[in-house]
């Protein structure tokens, strides 16, 4: 596995694998085993796979959750390496966005619903350093999670709209025994936090309206940003207190009947 800090030694590297069949996984880091299911299905149908590590400032609109957001870059690097990751970009900000983001790309509907209503910018800098990898890997395939479904269909969307060969792939969200999403921001989670935050996904699969959802959720102790049922999916944000923190949580999930999971 090889490490790449400098974009000019990745580029070099890029020119020299031509028409290799690529799988790519961007990533913030903090590995946990829904990233390692990313990685795992990219290594399974590529010749040779690429994950990214970069933490990016720009899809961050609250600067304490940029300064606590987790780094395990050693654990991170062993994970890959186990499961046979061919070359990981670390790339730094002065490199990818040497621009001093001059340039960004944004999308004017959806981006601005659901997380985008609540985190102004965080979807352009998602989308930009997004398409700003996506050039610098050329992959065959790029592989998202479903965790974050308003992220995974506006990165497939923009694909489309800027004619980007990549194929844009979506995977299932892996979840913890109790079925909370994995997440990074889970080690945030005191004992507390952590066991109210099983209730985020039992609740937001409940018949109930989202109305009535978000009531409950309240109720049991989260505070809401948004219940939402858009296209047969049930989106939801909320945020917990944990110690002298807040950390927030996003799940969905398909309400269509086989899909349901009940508590
Ligand atoms: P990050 O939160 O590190 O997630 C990287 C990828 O892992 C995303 O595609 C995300 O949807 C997926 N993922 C996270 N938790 C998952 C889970 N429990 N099950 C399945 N997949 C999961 O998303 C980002 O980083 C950033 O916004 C990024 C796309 C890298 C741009 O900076």
């Amino acid at each position: 596995m090889r490490c790449f800090e400098s974009l000019d030694d990745w580029r070099a590297a890029r020119a020299v694998l031509g028409m290799t069949r690529i799988g790519f996984v961007p990533t913030m880091g903090a590995l946990h085993a829904g990233h390692a299911s990313l990685l795992a299905r990219s290594v399974a149908e590529s010749e040779y796979t690429v994950l990214s590590i970069y933490v990016n400032p720009t899809q961050f609109n609250d600067a304490g959750d940029l300064a606590r957001y987790p780094r395990t870059l050693e654990q991170d690097l062993a994970l890959a390496e186990s499961l046979g990751v061919d070359a990981v970009l670390l790339p730094r900000y002065e490199a990818l966005y040497a621009d001093g983001y001059r340039y960004r790309l944004d999308e004017m509907t959806f981006s601005r619903t659901l997380c985008g209503a609540h985190r102004p910018g965080h979807f352009a800098g998602v989308l930009t350093v997004v398409m700003k990898l996506l050039n610098l890997v050329r992959a065959t395939r790029a592989y998202f999670g479903e965790k974050d479904y308003q992220q995974y269909l506006l990165i497939r969307d923009m694909c489309a709209a800027f004619f980007l060969d990549t194929e844009i792939v979506p995977c299932a969200t892996l979840r913890e025994p109790d079925g909370l999403a994995m997440s990074s921001r889970n080690m945030l989670l005191d004992t507390a936090a952590r066991a109210l935050a099983a209730r985020f996904p039992e609740l937001l699969a409940s018949r109930e309206g989202d109305d009535k959802v978000a009531d409950q959720l309240a109720a049991a102790g989260f505070e809401v940003d948004y219940v939402h049922t858009e296209g047969g999916r049930r989106f939801g944000a909320v945020t917990v207190q944990s110690a002298d923190r807040r950390v927030r949580l996003i799940d969905n999930l398909s309400l269509h009947a086989s899909e349901v999971v009940t508590p």
